[in-house]
């Protein structure tokens, strides 16, 4: 599998630095994990480590994997920098055994990194691999931007505007894939230079999350539209999966 961050990753964080950029995302995790008991959590799609940092700072032991060395690389810093010694290992979600052999009471993977997978072999392997590392009524927590609603709004979206950098998001998408061709921009006097990173997700919506996530064993499948655990609706900006891990 192409590593589609190999590069991109040292960029990534001009959305923002991992402390500053999650909001209502934190009470959402805070309620659901202290309803559910939760106190061990692994993130496998970790990314720069944003999500790490949050829950480490709420108080939960967490663990990071992700299949990109470069996002490792990135997060390993980033969490060094703000004092924090998170376990990080290389690994494909589809095969989290190989790198861990314990069980969390969460697993989570977040900001639309399941849809990498493009086939629904692909996608019940990830979903069993994340449940083999659950304990038993363990809670897993998928999030992702893709939904009817935004998939509607206008191609080409300014994500970044400051003054020396734009990041430019050019979206196309056909009734199976959505690709998202990412445009960085520096434009300072210090860094004059463009790249393009080139996305392509699956479009899974509710209706596969419920059919793949019953194949892969879990159960008490809750499907939000917000973090404000509104109900998910074809209005929705985004699409936040919480299910169990059923009894083996
Ligand atoms: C859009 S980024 C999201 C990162 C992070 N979760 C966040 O919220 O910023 C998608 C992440 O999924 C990771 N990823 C994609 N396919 C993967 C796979 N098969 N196994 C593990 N990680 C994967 C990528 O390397 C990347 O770090």
């Amino acid at each position: 599998m192409k590593d589609l961050y190999e590069k991109f990753a040292y960029d990534y964080d001009e959305f923002g630095s991992i402390e500053n950029y999650l909001g209502s995302e934190r009470s959402f995790f805070q309620q659901l994990f202290t309803e559910y008991n939760v106190e061990t959590v692994l993130d496998c799609a970790c990314g720069t480590g944003q999500h790490l940092y949050m829950l480490s700072e709420l108080g939960y032991r967490v663990h990071g994997s992700d299949f990109s060395a470069s996002m490792l690389s990135v997060a390993s810093k980033n969490l060094e920098k703000c004092g924090k010694n998170i376990p990080l290992r290389q690994c494909d979600f589809r095969y989290l055994g190989q790198a861990f052999a314990e069980q969390f009471d969460a697993v989570i993977c977040l900001t639309t990194s399941l849809p990498h997978l493009h086939t629904d072999e692909d996608l019940v392997t990830a979903l069993q691999s994340m449940k083999d590392r659950l304990r038993t009524n363990g809670l897993l927590v998928l999030t992702q931007g893709t939904t009817p609603y935004t998939l509607s709004l206008p191609p080409i979206e300014v994500v970044v505007n400051r003054e020396d950098f734009s990041r430019i998001f050019v979206k196309e998408h056909d009734n199976q894939f959505q690709t998202i061709h990412v445009l960085d921009l520096y434009h300072s006097k210090v860094r004059l230079e463009s790249s393009q990173y080139d996305i392509v997700y699956k479009i899974i919506l509710d209706d596969d999350y419920r059919r793949l996530l019953s194949e892969a064993g879990f159960g008490n499948i809750q499907i939000y539209g917000d973090y404000d655990r509104s109900p998910y609706c074809e209005e929705s900006c985004r699409l936040i999966v919480v299910a169990q891990g059923q009894k083996k």
